[in-house]
């Protein structure tokens, strides 16, 4: 076998011959070394070979004792191929245009003249992160891959595991489940995914949103009604309970079904039949029903909004979603499959999130969930510039970076110290609530105005 074959490519632009033969001597025996003396051979190879390295030198013909032509490789390259770990090989009176080419995407960079053995070091570093980047790459693709076998959700957390069992076990049966959780968490994912895996997938999944329909429609949407039944009612209408027969009926928001038809509906689940309004004939009716709720149910059953009765047929099995701020490491992978999607969506090439972008994805508390970080990993995909998601791409207001706390020699009194914690922890509060001062209050314990009041005291 040709020993170039299996060895890790690497492409060396620079147009002085010297440099390349000193570097493909030097770095021969360990990759398989391309080279090219300008931009446009630089180019043909890299499209040709796709090195996973490449030392650029910026100084290219014809504009040798410029960067133009430098720059104009390397926002090529990166168009090509993200990945690419580029090396920018500057004069010493380059350190500008380095620092310039590193904010433009390139990996690192060197300054002239080369030695041999550092700039070695650099590129088996380089090497060395392509391996890790594209085992990551494959991990995400195996979740991607597992997750089509939990209909699309996403989640490695052993709370999500658990989520992802219980599905499964209830599938096939025919109980009512009841899916609990915050806005955003997936509840309507679980549902559908209940259904697509049970014997009724190939009926109809019908879903109604029980909160964002009138009280007095909702009688009429659930069970239908006859023609005349009302004024306006000029034909018969079918409800969704009749258009579910054989598959699944998705009651979400069921908290908000006001008290007479919570009897309704609960008569309709003990005997399997309905009576569309204004009509006589009782209609058998087969179909499983999934509920979901984001308020508390308990709650709702103590404060008498909620019938029991109903609540123990239909809450015979409960899924209560996790919050995505106690899903741990969840939050990045799905931040970064997100990604991942817009990207190709929008045909865009994204490196990633920069390390302060992520830092504000971990610490900041979600209120919106899933949805949440999707809706706004998905606007930073379409508004980002660069090769890189900064945190005001995600809308992340610039908080002002607080002060570590001070030694303790220069704290001074146990008031001094008070003080600082106390503003340390009201900036804490702030940032990872993304500026969204109720929160932070209600994290911090205090009420909104108390929390004006602090901040004013801070300087905040
Ligand atoms: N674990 C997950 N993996 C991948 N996508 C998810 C996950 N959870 C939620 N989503 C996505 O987030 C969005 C919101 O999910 P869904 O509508 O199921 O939430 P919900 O709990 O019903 O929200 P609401 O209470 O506001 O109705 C959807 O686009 C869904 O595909
Ligand atoms: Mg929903």
């Amino acid at each position: 076998m040709d020993k170039g074959e299996t060895l890790n490519k690497i492409l060396i632009v620079d147009d002085i011959e010297d440099i390349r033969k000193q570097l493909k001597w030097g770095l021969g025996r360990e990759y398989a070394v391309l080279l090219a003396a300008d931009g446009t051979e630089a180019l043909t190879l890299f499209r040709r070979h796709q090195p996973l390295v490449v030392t650029l030198d910026l100084g290219l013909p014809p504009d040798e004792e410029g960067t133009e032509e430098g720059f104009r490789c390397l926002h090529e390259m990166l168009q090509i191929a993200p990945a690419t770990k580029i090396i920018v090989i500057t004069g010493n009176d380059g350190r500008e245009n380095a620092l310039k080419a590193v904010q433009m995407g390139a990996y690192d960079h060197y300054t002239k003249p080369v030695d041999l053995d550092e700039l070695k070091v650099i590129i088996s570093r380089a090497f060395h992160l392509q391996t890790i980047e594209a085992e990551n790459r494959r991990l995400q693709s195996t979740i991607i891959e597992r997750a089509g076998e939990n209909n699309g959700i996403i989640g490695q957390c052993q709370v999500m595991q658990q989520v992802f069992t219980t599905i499964r076990k209830v599938a096939q049966s025919e109980v009512s489940v009841m899916v609990s959780g915050e806005s955003g968490t997936g509840k309507e994912l679980v549902a559908r995914a209940i259904h697509d895996m049970s014997l009724r997938k190939h009926a109809p999944f019908i879903a109604i949103n029980c909160g964002a329909i009138p009280d007095t429609l909702l009688e009429s949407e659930l069970f239908g009604h006859e023609k005349g039944s009302f004024t306006g009612a000029h034909v018969r209408v079918l409800g969704k309970v009749e258009y579910a027969h054989k598959g699944t009926l998705f009651l979400d928001e069921i908290g908000e079904i006001p008290g007479v038809l919570q009897v309704k509906l609960l008569r309709f689940l003990q005997e399997k039949k309905i009576q569309r309004v204004g009509g006589r004939e009782d209609i058998p009716v087969d179909v499983r029903i999934l509920a979901a709720t984001n308020i508390d149910i308990t709650k709702a059953m103590e404060d008498g909004r909620f019938r029991e009765d109903l609540y123990y047929r239909i809450g015979v099995v409960t899924i209560d979603l996790p919050p995505l701020r106690n899903r741990g490491d969840d939050v990045m992978l799905l931040a970064n499959l997100f990604l991942r999607k817009f990207a190709t969506d929008f045909n865009k090439k994204i490196r990633g999130y920069s390390p302060e972008a992520e830092q504000y994805i971990i610490a900041y508390s979600w209120p919106g969930n899933v949805r949440e970080l999707e809706n706004k990993v998905q606007r930073a995909v379409l508004m980002v510039t660069g090769q890189l998601i900064e945190a005001d791409d995600l809308g992340f207001a610039a908080l002002p970076s607080s002060p570590a706390i001070p030694e303790v020699q220069e704290l001074g009194t146990l008031k001094d110290a008070r003080e600082a914690l106390e503003r340390e922890m009201i900036l804490s509060a702030i940032r990872t609530q993304g500026g969204n001062i109720a929160k932070a209050a209600d994290i911090l314990g205090v009420s909104r105005p108390t929390l004006y009041d602090l901040m004013k005291k801070h300087g905040i």
